[in-house]
């Protein structure tokens, strides 16, 4: 009878050891995937803005915000999330992204005039 109990919570014991490890390694590879995923997202975000990973983050810490361009880029991250929930989604719209505002460059604001800014430029243009 004990030795029947004591068998029994022995293979308990041995299930749960085994479940949990098998638990492990799986949070393990699903880590490792998210870690290859945010290593791909990160690759197409610096070509899409042309520039290297150090434009924004330490080398000696990947972990630390403390630069502009990484505290700039985590709002215009959430800007293509917002773009991308509201229709800019590759299916009737093209799917929004960096590059959709930045072309391959990190500063084009310059470029982003409004139009009634340059209405002076062609008025001056016509009355040549
Ligand atoms: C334009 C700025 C920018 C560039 C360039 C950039 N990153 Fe990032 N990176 C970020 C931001 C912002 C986050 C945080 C994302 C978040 O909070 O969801 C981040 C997150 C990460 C993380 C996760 C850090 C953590 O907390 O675990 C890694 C790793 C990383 N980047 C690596 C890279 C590598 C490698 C490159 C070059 C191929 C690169 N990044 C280029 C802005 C950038
Ligand atoms: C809707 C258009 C738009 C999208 C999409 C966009 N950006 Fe921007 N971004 C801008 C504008 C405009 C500026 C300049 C004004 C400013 O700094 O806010 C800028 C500036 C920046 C800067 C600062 C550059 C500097 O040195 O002045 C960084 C870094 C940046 N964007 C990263 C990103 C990343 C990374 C993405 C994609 C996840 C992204 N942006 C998507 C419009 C956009």
């Amino acid at each position: 009878m004990t030795k029947k109990i004591l068998f029994a919570s022995v293979s308990i014991c041995l299930s749960l050891l085994f479940y949990s490890s098998g638990a492990k390694t799986e949070s393990a590879e699903i880590f490792k995937k998210e870690q290859e995923i945010v290593r791909i997202q990160m690759v197409q975000l610096s070509r899409e803005l042309g520039v290297t990973c150090t434009e924004c983050h330490s080398s000696k810490n990947w972990k630390d915000g403390s630069k502009y361009n990484f505290k700039i880029a985590r709002e215009h991250m959430k800007t293509v999330e917002i773009l991308r929930s509201s229709g800019f989604n590759g299916k009737k719209s093209p799917e929004a992204s960096c590059f959709m505002c930045h072309q391959g460059k990190l500063k084009f604001a310059s470029q982003m005039q409004h139009p009634e800014a340059s209405t002076t430029t062609l008025e001056m243009q016509d009355s040549e």
